[in-house]
C-alpha cells in the first residue's frame, strides 16, 4: 500500500521539527555559574563535530549554559542512562526567583578531571571540553563548540574485541530523545549493513 506524502509548511509559527519525530541523543551539559556553582542543562541538539575531537551543542544565548561556557571557556557533557531520564528533565526546570536551580539537587555530581566543572554521576559517557568557538546567528540559537580534552565511560559501555557489540547495547541500554517530547530506551540493536567496500 503506498503512503500519501504531505508537503509541510515552513513557518516559524509551526516549527518543522515539531511536526515529525526524529531521533536525537539526550545529554547533560554542565558549566559553572559566575559564583562557581555547577549548572546542568539537558540538550538534544548535540554531538561530535567530525572525527577530530570537537563537540558541539545548540544553545540559546539567553541560557545560563551559554553565558557560563563563554565566560569560563569550558563545559562538560554527560550522557545519562535511561534510568536517569527524570533527573535529566529536572535539570530544565525553571530557575527560582534568586536565579538558582534547586532541582539540580536531584543530580549527583563528581568533579571533572581536567576542566573546572562537574560531571553527572552514573552517566555512561563523560566528556570534558575547552571552548573552541561559538557561532551565533542561527535565529535565536547559537552553536557552542568545544575541544574534547578528557573522556571517560562506564566500563560496561566500552567496546572491545572480546565483547559482542549487541551485548554491550543490551547490557547497558542507551537513552534516546525522540524529539519532540518522547524518549526511548534502546537495548536491541543490529549490525549496520555497510556495503562491502565501505570506508569512512
Ligand atoms: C529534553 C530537552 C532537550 C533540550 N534540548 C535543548 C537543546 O538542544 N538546546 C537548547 O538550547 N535547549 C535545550 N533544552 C532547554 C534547556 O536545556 C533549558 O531551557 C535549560 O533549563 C536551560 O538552562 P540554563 O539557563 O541553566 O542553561 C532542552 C530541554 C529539554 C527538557
Amino acid at each position: 500500500m503506498s503512503s500519501t506524502i504531505l508537503n509541510l509548511t515552513l513557518s516559524s509559527d509551526e516549527p518543522l521539527f515539531e511536526r515529525v519525530f526524529t531521533v536525537s541523543p539526550l545529554v547533560l551539559v554542565s558549566t559553572l555559574e559566575p559564583d562557581g556553582t555547577p549548572d546542568i542543562a539537558p540538550k538534544h541538539m548535540a554531538g561530535p563535530l567530525g572525527w577530530h575531537g570537537f563537540y558541539a551543542f545548540v544553545c540559546s544565548p539567553s541560557h545560563g549554559t551559554y553565558a557560563n561556557a563563554v565566560a569560563r571557556e569550558a563545559f562538560t557533557v554527560s550522557y545519562p542512562t535511561p534510568d536517569q531520564v527524570l533527573e535529566s528533565s529536572l535539570a530544565a526546570a525553571a530557575r527560582a526567583e534568586d536565579a538558582t536551580k534547586p532541582m539540580l539537587a536531584a543530580l549527583e555530581t563528581a568533579p571533572a578531571q581536567v576542566v573546572d566543572g562537574v560531571l553527572v554521576a552514573g552517566a555512561m559517557l563523560h566528556l570534558e571540553c575547552e571552548l573552541d568557538r561559538v557561532l551565533d546567528g542561527f535565529g535565536d540559537n547559537s552553536l557552542v563548540i568545544g575541544r574534547i580534552v578528557a573522556a571517560a565511560a562506564d566500563e560496561r559501555a566500552v567496546r572491545s574485541i572480546d565483547r559482542d557489540d549487541a551485548d554491550i547495547v543490551h547490557g547497558l541500554p542507551l537513552l534516546v530523545y525522540l524529539s519532540p517530547g518522547r524518549f526511548a530506551k534502546i537495548d536491541d540493536s543490529h549490525a549496520f549493513p555497510f556495503p562491502t567496500d565501505f570506508r569512512r
